[in-house]
């Protein structure tokens, strides 16, 4: 595991970002897993930044999004399609046709979580995944649990998140209380993963996943056994990680 500290948010946005460009340089038809949150935000601005310099296209990417909420529509701005429609996907020139976010309106769900993950195993599995982290420790939507999560599925949310995210809904009875999420094994398999966290309110939730124990009631945990992932961390969030072995810390 390889622990990236930037200076604040902005300085590992950048980091995360160039990360990212890294991976498209060296394979320009690579499959990138994609978050939402409020987390990821500034490194897609900075993305954007590097295609307008004409430092990267995103012409032959695939993009595979990790979660979406059950019921909302494309059009509704509180969907995950319409964030990232909103905030990145509007911006850069990755083709329509090869953007994937689950669909939270299908009529049959359980088919939808299917053929999703067979979408991802078509395109030969995801290059480069990134993830933000949740207060409860959740990677996508995968949630505590008694054992971890295995591939593409729908979910019912925890308390914690639904209050996590109903800041962005006006009526608190607006709040998704289902999701559709890629699975702990779909992210646990793709060949490089980058966890992006930053603010003083993450740093138990990343001390937890980088110190402590591998733990399905802390979802994140288990990327301590990914062959080839990176935290990229604020200085806040950083703040409690104790030195250890099978960590590289580069600050
Ligand atoms: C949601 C998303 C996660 C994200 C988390 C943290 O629950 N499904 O993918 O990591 O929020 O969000 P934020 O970055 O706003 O703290």
């Amino acid at each position: 595991m390889r622990v990236i500290i930037g200076k604040d948010y902005n300085d590992m946005s950048k980091k995360a970002a160039n990360m990212v460009a890294a991976q498209i340089l060296l394979k320009p038809n690579s499959v990138l897993g994609l978050a939402t949150g409020s987390t990821p935000v500034m490194t897609y601005n900075y993305l954007i930044k590097l295609f307008n310099d004409e430092t990267i296209s995103f012409k032959d990417v695939v993009a595979v999004n990790l979660d979406e909420y059950i019921g909302l529509s494309k059009e509704n701005p509180n969907s995950y399609r319409y964030f990232m429609n909103d905030i990145f996907f509007n911006h850069v020139d990755v083709k329509p046709e090869n953007i994937y976010i689950p669909d939270g309106m299908a009529v049959d769900l359980e088919r939808e979580c299917q053929e999703y993950e067979n979408l991802i195993r078509q395109n030969d599995g995801i290059d480069l995944q990134v993830l933000g982290i949740g207060n409860n420790g959740h990677i996508g939507f995968n949630e505590p649990d008694l054992k971890f999560e295995g591939v593409t599925h729908c979910i019912d949310l925890d308390e914690e998140t639904i209050k996590a995210n109903s800041r962005f809904f006006q009526k608190d009875d607006e709040v998704p209380k289902r999701a559709i999420t890629m699975g702990v094994k779909t992210i646990m398999n793709a060949r490089k993963i980058i966890l992006l966290a930053n603010g003083p309110e993450k740093a138990e939730t990343i001390y937890k996943a980088i110190n402590g124990k591998i733990d399905p009631a802390l979802p994140a945990s288990i990327l301590q056994l990914h062959p080839d992932v990176t935290f990229i961390l604020d200085k806040e969030a950083a703040c409690c990680i104790e030195k250890k072995e099978s960590i590289t810390l580069c600050t």
